[in-house]
Parts: structure tokens; C-alpha cells; sequence
């Protein structure tokens, strides 16, 4: 008999052909959001789980799944697992890190440019027939080349984003736990500097730091009083890095003239202050998803699963120590 696993949310049909191939798939095509009482009732009898960012995975849920053995998250963030808990119940886990790196920082640069050069308020004016002929004074933005990039998180999408602004001819700040390379920094025409210096030399900051107990709010008020006046933040990292209230009071006074937001704390909910501020563009956490993607971040949560029940030895395993439990 095969293994049975759930799907929580609809993926693309390969995906689910080649899941079917290994296992009594329980599928969700038709994308209803599962609750947590949902998700606890279709997975007691699962021996593994395809999950999405917004499928909370902690202790409670775990521990009425007694059969769970592997739980496979369609995302490089994995906020939404309480990987020490599954480490306890034995459970492994994955993620999907490398396949979405080239395209988050493709759509981080989207906000970038949107936000400096003020594409969406731009576009509106000329929707709501605004627009009364060109003048020399009309939406002055900032200019991106040249303008000093922070980056905080350098890793694997903070490095991808650097590398677009060679083209941009613009030096790049960074801060992160670990320092690059020499040479990695040096063909990224990045430096190493404090936090502190970093808020206060960025005149674009963008975030790429993983959400974690660590890094809630590591933009919050104070930090936001250390940014360089004028400045832009962008994050497409995780809602909770920012506080989204104490942004909306930055954006409010002007102190930064703009932010790029793929992302928010209490996602789908929005500060509402967000939605009545023009210096602000706005969108539904959507920096990975291209077609391409989207396919290859699930066909790889897919390959996970499969490698998790058949093999114990998962390409992308998050905690090693579950396969000793
Ligand atoms: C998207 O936000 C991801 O973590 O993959």
C-alpha cells in the first residue's frame, strides 16, 4: 500500500502526477485555506505533507499525527514549522532554498525601481485621467544609479540582488551574521559594515534576512530614526522584520520618501495606514512567483516528499536530527 500524504493547497497537475506516482495523494485543487482544526483532521493519517507558508505546523498539530514523518514546505522561509518540535516528534523537514533566488531578486529590484521612480502612484495619476500634460517638476523620484544600496542578509537572494545593482553602477553596504568571502565581496563591489552604519549610508535599504525570534522588528522605530533621511526600504524578506506601524509613521513624517512592501506582519491583513500612504507600493507577497518558479519550487517541495519517505534522506532537510528520533 502506498504512503498516504495531503497537499494543502492547490499545486500544478505534474506536480501532483509525479506525487501520485509514490503515494495516495489527498489534494487540495480547489486551494480552500485549511484552518487548523482542518489541517489537524486531513493529516492524522498522513505520513507526509506538502505545506505552504501559511500552513502553521507547531507542536499541537503534531501531536495528533502520529504517522507524520516528513513535512515538505513549498517556500525557502520556514517560519510557519516549529522545526524543533517536529525535530521531537521525528518528523523531518524541508525547504526550497536556490530555486527561487534569481527571481526574488528580480522582483526586489521591481520594487526598487517602482518605488524610487514612483511607477504605481505614476500610474494611477494617468488612470484616473489626472493627468493634465508633461511638466519639468512632475514626480521627481530618486534616482537608483548611482544611490548607495543596503542590503541586510547576505546570503544566497542578498548576493543576487547586489549583483543586479553592478548594473546600476551603485556601491552596495551589506550586514549580515557572516561576512562574505573576500572574493565573493569584491566581485560584488560590497562592503562589510555595522548595522548602524548600513541604516544610516543606505539610500535604498532592502531586507533578506529570514524571520525568526531574532530578527522580529529588526526594523522598527529606533532603526528607522538611524535611516538616512530620504531614504527607501524595501522588503520582500518576511512580514514581522518591520514593524509595520512604526513604518507607517516614518512614511507619515517623510522621513523616508518611499517603501516597497511584498510582504507584511499578519499577512493577508494590512496595516491599513499602508493602503492611504502614495509613497508606498504594495503587493501580495508575490516576489517568487513566476511561472517558472512557482513550478520549480513545488516540483522540488515534491521531490523532498519523496526522498523524505523513501529514502530518509531528503536533498534539503532542515533538521538532520529527526532521523535519529
Ligand atoms: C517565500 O516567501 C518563500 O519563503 O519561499
Amino acid at each position: 500500500m502506498k504512503p498516504k500524504i495531503l497537499v494543502t493547497r492547490e499545486v500544478f497537475d505534474d506536480v501532483l502526477e509525479y506525487l501520485a506516482g509514490h503515494f495516495e495523494v489527498g489534494a487540495n485543487q480547489a486551494d480552500t485555506p485549511m484552518d487548523p482544526p482542518t489541517l489537524a483532521r486531513r493529516l492524522a493519517d498522513k505520513a507526509g505533507v506538502l505545506t505552504t507558508l501559511v500552513d502553521r505546523v507547531d507542536a499541537d498539530l503534531l501531536a495528533g499525527c502520529p504517522r507524520l514523518k516528513a513535512v515538505c514546505n513549498i517556500a525557502v522561509g520556514f517560519n510557519n514549522i516549529d522545526v524543533a518540535a517536529c525535530t521531537r516528534a521525528g518528523v523531518m523537514v524541508t525547504n526550497t532554498p536556490g530555486v527561487l533566488d534569481d527571481s526574488t531578486a528580480d522582483f526586489t529590484w521591481a520594487l526598487i525601481l517602482a518605488t524610487a521612480r514612483r511607477v504605481v502612484e505614476a500610474d494611477a495619476h494617468l488612470r484616473r485621467g489626472a493627468w493634465k500634460g508633461w511638466h519639468l517638476k512632475q514626480f521627481l523620484g530618486l534616482d537608483v544609479h548611482h544611490a548607495t544600496l543596503g542590503i541586510l542578509g547576505f546570503g544566497r537572494i542578498g548576493r543576487k540582488v547586489a549583483r543586479r545593482a553592478l548594473g546600476f553602477e551603485m556601491p552596495v553596504l551589506y550586514h549580515s551574521r557572516r561576512r562574505a568571502e573576500p572574493e565573493v565581496a569584491r566581485a560584488l563591489n560590497a562592503s562589510f559594515v555595522s548595522k548602524e552604519e548600513l541604516l544610516a549610508r543606505a539610500d535604498i535599504l532592502s531586507l533578506h534576512v529570514p524571520y525568526t525570534p531574532a530578527t522580529h522588528h529588526l526594523i522598527g522605530r529606533a532603526e528607522l530614526a538611524l535611516m538616512k533621511p530620504g531614504a527607501i526600504l524595501i522588503n520582500a524578506a518576511r512580514g514581522g522584520v518591520v514593524d509595520d506601524a512604526a513604518l507607517v509613521a516614518a512614511l507619515a513624517e517623510g522621513r523616508l520618501a518611499g517603501a516597497g512592501l511584498d510582504v507584511f506582519e499578519n499577512e493577508p491583513a494590512l496595516n491599513p495606514a499602508l493602503i492611504g500612504l502614495p509613497n508606498v507600493v504594495l503587493t501580495p507577497h508575490i516576489a517568487s512567483s513566476s511561472a517558472a518558479t512557482r513550478h520549480a519550487m513545488a516540483m522540488l517541495a515534491a521531490r523532498n516528499l519523496v526522498a523524505a519517505l523513501t529514502t530518509g534522506n531528503p536533498p534539503n532537510l532542515l533538521n538532520p536530527k529527526s532521523t535519529c528520533a
